[in-house]
């Protein structure tokens, strides 16, 4: 009897601890599912970083939730190992500066269902891409060139409701004429141009540029005041505001010199002057015409240094002509525009239309730079890599 009751209590121990593990297993188990899901969404769109990226600080949804961005369900990562086999990432990411001189470095497996997106924050003239292996290699492009397939731009121009014009802008023809407050903003103002440089040397030659019209400026009693390094001005160490008071107050114009002439490039320098009541020169090789108000602005290289010289002179010498350059203020606001934005990645990702539609891109190192044998050759590696 004893012998039993011993046994059938040792059978309920057993039971209870069958019954205690099952359920303390299949809570782990849960609880592993859960956070599994929680990385692991099957609508997630994983993004392999394959080189270097700008603007992702961390492995994960980060970037997409920082931002509050409309599409989410997109995940960084920089871990080629992250699934053992590089076909289950969705998209795999290039960086045009990591890739633009070397090819060796290539995913070893390709799945046809994979996007491989070619993205840079810079030029195609300072980043060409030299290898074959990229010809026929990407599907999609992400680039300031408006023709990509997620294009961004430096910088946006709102009208009055603060809505985005984008580019291809109907300006308004007959702006309004600025009132006494703009010109009272204005009225200080007695030094010709400034502007801020620290790239001394720059694939557009524009410290070239600048050098013929100093001596064209200096027949008219005028300067051009270098700020940073490729001159004698400073700012603050550490901050531009200085700067940005000065130009604000003391000159007419500010020269917005790119640093590469490629189509559609036009960088966030050009608001050092919109923001600070001085009148841009610029030089590139975008159409401004596309993305500038007209008549709040100067083409540089339309009319050369010597008539670029005299027109400057002209226009400080006429107050009036000087204002007419601010009237896009009634009509039009300029700001800086965030490049590759993770958000536009993302909804892209989410673009059923974009996902089907395909993309191809064989001739690709011409498509980006129609000079890249040329500035690929051997003789542009030893004499021109800045
Ligand atoms: C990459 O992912 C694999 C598989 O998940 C993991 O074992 C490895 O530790 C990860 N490597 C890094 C550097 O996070
Ligand atoms: C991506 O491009 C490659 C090379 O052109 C092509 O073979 C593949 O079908 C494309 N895949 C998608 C999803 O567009
Ligand atoms: C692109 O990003 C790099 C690294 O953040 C930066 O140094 C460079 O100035 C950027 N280029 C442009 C044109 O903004
Ligand atoms: C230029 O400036 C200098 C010194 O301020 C002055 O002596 C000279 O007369 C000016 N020349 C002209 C053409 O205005």
């Amino acid at each position: 009897m004893a012998r039993i009751r011993k046994l059938s209590d040792l059978l309920i121990h057993l039971i209870c601890l069958i019954i205690i593990s099952y359920i303390v297993t299949q809570r782990s188990v849960k609880i592993f599912t859960f956070k599994k899901l929680i990385r692991f969404l099957p609508d997630l769109k994983y993004i392999l970083v394959w080189t270097s990226f700008y603007g992702i600080e961390e492995e994960g949804q980060t970037a997409f939730v920082r931002r509050e961005c409309n599409f989410k369900n997109c995940y960084f990562t920089q871990n080629r190992s992250l699934f053992g086999d590089l076909r289950y990432f969705d998209v795999i990411l290039f960086n045009a500066q990591d890739v633009s001189l070397s090819g060796n470095d290539l995913p070893s497996t390709r799945s046809v269902l994979q996007k491989y997106i070619f993205a840079t924050n810079d030029s195609a003239d300072n980043y060409p891409i030299c290898s074959p292996s990229y010809d026929d290699f990407f599907n999609w492009t992400w680039t300031y060139r408006l023709e990509s397939t997620i294009p961004y731009k430096f910088i946006t121009v709102n009208n009055i409701d603060d809505q985005d014009l984008g580019s291809h802008i109907p300006w308004k023809r007959n702006m309004t004429p600025i009132n006494n407050q703009i010109k009272m903003q204005l009225y200080m103002k007695s030094k010709a141009a400034a502007i801020f440089l620290n790239k001394c040397e720059s694939r557009s030659r524009r410290e070239l540029f600048l050098k013929n019209l100093q001596y064209h400026l200096s027949k008219y009693n005028l300067t051009i005041d270098i700020f940073g390094e490729c001159g004698s001005k400073r700012c603050k160490r550490n901050t531009m505001t200085p700067c940005y008071y000065r130009l604000r107050r003391n000159y007419f114009f500010y020269l917005a010199f790119e640093d590469s002439l490629d189509a559609d490039y036009i960088t966030r320098d050009i608001l050092y002057a919109y923001k600070n009541n001085a009148v841009p020169i610029v030089l590139g090789g975008a159409q401004y015409e596309l993305f500038l108000p007209p008549n709040s602005y100067i083409n540089a290289l339309a009319i050369g240094e010597e008539k670029l010289a005299k027109t400057m002179n002209d226009i400080i010498q006429d107050r009036e002509r000087y204002y007419h350059f601010f009237k896009w203020k009634n009509h039009y606001t300029i700001t800086e525009s965030p490049v590759l934005n993770p958000c536009s990645l993302c909804a892209s990702l989410n673009n059923q239309h974009w996902l089907t539609h395909k993309i191809s891109f064989k001739n690709f190192r011409q498509w980006w730079n129609p000079f890249y044998s040329d500035r690929c050759s051997i003789r542009w590696r030893k004499l021109n890599v800045f």
